[in-house]
């Protein structure tokens, strides 16, 4: 991990698409064995106070790494991880973390892929087709922290809370939630059609009061509690 590598993989997209900056670097790293994403890290931030980056970014890293690469000078935006009402392995360490520290959580999987959504209320498990392996990624997270009936009464208590907003969809319900996080200042939604952005724009007609998160919080305590940091589990570690 040299700097003129880091240099040369920035330059590179730059060049081919005609930009002098790029708004926007995100470092991912697979083995934490390896400390090079410090290097890593650093030289993006080299990058960035030279004007060619306008933010140094950061996926699936879990605190104690984002720590190393913070403590060791890296400008870090945000930390773009699973971040949802089915996922709460944020809010262990990484949010108090990132509170203190003003690194951003770019959450991903709000809607877990459209499970968490008015069209698999009431669903029954047996027809609920999980086609891609993202789905099946969420799907398999549900089963980690609840189950499929749990999962039902989320989605009934989300819908309840929906309602007493106007009829506020469900993944409105659950983007909110996450957009309250302290840490987040963006949430990610894979809106796929013009219906789903029309909904997701309703995300800003209302707020969650105090009871709407009580009844939410009191599902939630009857699921799994997560042990482990964000994307643990995805690197073998336990949820
Ligand atoms: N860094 C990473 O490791 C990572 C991992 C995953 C994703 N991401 C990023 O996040 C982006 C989004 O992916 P995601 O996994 O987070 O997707 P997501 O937002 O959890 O799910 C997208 C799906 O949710 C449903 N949906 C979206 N808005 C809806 C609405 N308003 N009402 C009802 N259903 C709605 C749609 O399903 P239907 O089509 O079935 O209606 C859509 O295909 C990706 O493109 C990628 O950039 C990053």
């Amino acid at each position: 991990m040299t700097k003129a590598w880091v240099e040369e993989n920035v330059t590179r997209p730059m060049r081919r698409i005609g930009v002098g900056k790029l708004g926007m670097v995100q470092l991912y790293w697979n083995d934490y064995d390896k400390k090079n994403y410090v290097d890593a890290a650093l030289f993006l931030t080299d990058l960035k106070r030279a004007g060619k980056i306008g933010a140094v970014s950061l996926t699936n890293f879990d605190t104690k790494r984002v720590k190393e690469m913070v403590d060791a000078g890296a400008e870090i935006s945000t930390n773009q991880i699973q971040y949802s009402l089915l996922d709460r392995r944020p809010e262990k360490v990484m949010v108090d973390y990132c509170r203190q520290t003003g690194v951003g959580l770019l959450p991903y999987g709000v809607v877990a892929g459209g499970l968490l959504s008015d069209k698999y209320l009431d669903a029954r498990a047996e027809d609920v087709v999980t086609n891609t392996s993202s789905l099946r990624k969420y799907a398999s997270v549900i089963g980690q922290v609840g189950g499929y009936q749990w999962y039902q009464s989320l989605l009934r208590t989300l819908r309840a809370v929906g309602d007493k907003h106007d009829g506020a969809s469900i993944a409105n319900v659950a983007s909110k939630w996450v957009l309250d996080s302290p840490a987040v200042p963006a949430i990610i939604v894979g809106a796929r059609n013009a219906n789903h952005v029309s909904d997701h724009l309703a995300l800003f007609d209302f707020d969650l009061d105090a009871d709407d998160r009580a009844a939410i919080a009191s599902v939630l305590a009857k699921g799994a509690q997560p042990t482990e940091d964000a994307y643990t589990w995805e690197r073998g570690g336990r949820w």
